[in-house]
C-alpha cells in the first residue's frame, strides 16, 4: 500500500469506528500463527537472554522445539526453561572475554546488544565461520530524528552520526552503526530487524503498562493528541515469534517491526475500553503546548506527531513493517497484549509497582485536566 493511500485508508477505518475495529481485530485473531515445533530442531545462541526481550527469544526457541544457549555475565536474573545452556562472558571493550564462545556451532545467534557497535563487530567476527544467521536486535530508532513526512520504510537511510562533529553516541546511531556490523561480517546471512516500541507483560520500561492500568482505576481519562493520530507498538510474543520465523525460513535483510500502521489513538482507546472495562470518560487534550507547559510530555505509544504545512501527520509512530508482514509477521489482537499487560501487572509486589515511573501520574492528571477545564472555551 503506498503512503498515499495508507493515509487514505485510515482516514476511512477512523471514520467507521469500533464495528470496524471489532471485525478486523477477529480477522486477526484468526491470523495469529500458534508456537509450533518445526521439523528441524535448530541450535541457536543468545547473547544476552536475560533481560527483557532475551528471555522472550528463549522461551520461543523453546517452544518451537529448538536448543538454546544464552551468553551474558550472569548478573541479569531471569526465569528461563529448563534444559537451556548457559555461557559465561563479557562483551565490555575494557573486560572483554569471549572465550566461551569458541570451538561451538550455532545454527543462528541472537545479539541484543545496544551500548557500542563494537561488541556487534567483536562478536559476529569471532561467530562467523561457526553459526548460521546474525540476528542484530536494532530499533526503528534508526530512523530519528523521524524527520521526513511519509511512512517510513527500510528503504529510508538512517544517521550514521548524530551531528556535523560526527559523534556517535546517540542511540538510533549506535543502533545503525550495529546494524552495518553485522551486515559487514555475515553478509547475506544478516538478519536486522527493527522493532518500534516493544511491549507486553515484564515490559521494564514504565510506558505501555500505564494504559491498561489507568483503564482499570477508571474515572475521567486524559487522553493526549487527536483521535486520528497515530499509536504503534508490538507484542513482544509476536516480534520473537517472528524473530524464530525468519532464523527457521531462513530469511534475511533488514525488517521493521513497528506494529500495525493503522491503529489510530482512537482506536486504541477503543480496545482499552473492550480489553479493561471500567467505568470512565475520555477527556482529550489535543494542545501539545498545553500538555508540555502541563508537564504531560509522551505517553507511549502516543508521541506527538509532526506535520507538513498541510497538516499531515509524521514521525515516530508512522514506521511502515508491511515487508516484515510479507515474511510471515503476524500481531496477535492488541486487546490481548493489553488484558495479559494488566494481568502480569496485577501481580506484581507493591514495591515493584511502586518503581514504575509513570508518564504521568494521578496527581498531574488531575491538575492537567483542571488547567484544561479551566481554559476559556475548553471542553464545551
Ligand atoms: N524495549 C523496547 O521497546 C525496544 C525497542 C526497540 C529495540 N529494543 C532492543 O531490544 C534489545 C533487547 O534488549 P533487552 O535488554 O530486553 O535484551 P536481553 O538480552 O533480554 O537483556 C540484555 C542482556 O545483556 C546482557 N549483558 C549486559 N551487559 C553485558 C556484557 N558486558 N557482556 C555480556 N552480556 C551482557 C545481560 O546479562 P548480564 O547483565 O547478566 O550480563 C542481559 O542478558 C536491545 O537491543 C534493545 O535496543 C528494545
Amino acid at each position: 500500500m503506498s503512503s498515499t493511500s495508507r493515509r487514505g485508508f485510515i482516514k476511512d477505518t477512523a471514520a467507521a469506528g469500533v464495528g470496524l475495529l471489532v471485525a478486523n481485530r477477529v480477522a486477526a485473531a484468526a491470523d495469529v500463527r500458534p508456537a509450533t515445533r518445526t521439523s528441524k530442531p535448530l541450535d541457536i545462541l543468545i547473547l544476552g537472554g536475560t533481560g527483557y526481550v532475551g528471555p522472550y527469544q528463549v522461551r520461543a526457541a523453546i517452544e518451537r522445539g529448538h536448543r538454546v544457549t544464552v551468553f551474558n555475565r550472569g548478573r541479569a536474573q531471569a526465569d528461563l526453561p529448563n534444559g537451556v545452556t548457559h555461557l559465561r562472558g563479557d562483551r565490555s571493550i575494557e573486560k572483554l572475554d569471549l572465550e566461551s564462545l569458541r570451538g561451538k556451532r550455532w545454527d543462528a545467534a541472537i545479539d541484543n546488544a545496544q551500548t557500542d557497535p563494537r561488541w556487534v563487530t567483536q562478536t559476529a567476527q569471532l561467530l562467523k565461520d561457526s553459526v548460521g544467521y546474525y540476528l542484530y536486535v536494532s530499533t526503528t530508532g534508526v530512523y530519528a530524528p523521524y524527520s521526513d513526512p511519509g511512512f517510513i520504510t527500510e528503504a529510508r537511510m538512517p544517521r550514521l552520526t548524530d551531528n556535523d562533529q560526527g559523534e556517535t553516541k546517540t542511540y538510533g546511531v549506535i543502533k545503525a552503526l550495529s546494524e552495518i556490523e553485522n551486515t559487514k561480517v555475515f553478509g547475506a546471512r544478516a538478519i536486522n530487524v527493527r522493532p518500534n516500541f516493544i511491549v507486553g507483560p515484564e515490559d521494564p520500561k514504565a510506558r505501555f503498562p500505564y494504559w491498561p492500568m489507568r483503564y482499570a482505576a477508571g474515572g475521567e481519562i486524559l487522553v493526549p493528541g487527536t483521535p486520528d493520530d497515530h499509536v504503534q507498538f508490538a507484542d513482544v510474543r509476536d516480534l520473537t515469534a517472528f524473530m524464530m520465523h525468519l532464523i527457521e525460513q531462513g530469511t534475511t535483510g533488514t525488517f521493521n517491526i513497528a506494529g500495525e500502521d493503522d491503529i489510530t489513538m482512537q482506536r486504541f482507546q477503543d480496545a482499552l475500553a473492550v480489553a479493561v472495562p471500567s467505568k470512565h470518560a475520555l477527556t482529550w487534550i489535543p494542545d501539545v503546548a498545553f500538555l508540555r507547559a502541563n508537564r504531560v510530555g509522551t505517553l507511549i505509544p502516543w508521541v506527538a506527531p509532526s506535520r507538513t504545512p498541510d497538516g499531515v501527520r509524521y514521525g515516530q509512530n508512522y514506521i511502515n513493517s508491511d515487508k516484515a508482514v510479507a515474511a510471515g509477521l503476524r500481531y496477535r489482537p492488541m486487546t490481548d497484549t493489553m488484558r495479559d499487560t494488566l494481568v502480569w501487572w496485577n501481580r506484581l509486589p507493591d514495591a515493584q509497582r511502586r518503581a514504575y515511573e509513570f508518564g504521568l501520574d494521578a496527581a498531574r492528571e488531575r491538575a492537567a485536566l483542571a488547567a484544561w477545564r479551566g481554559r476559556s472555551g475548553a471542553g464545551r
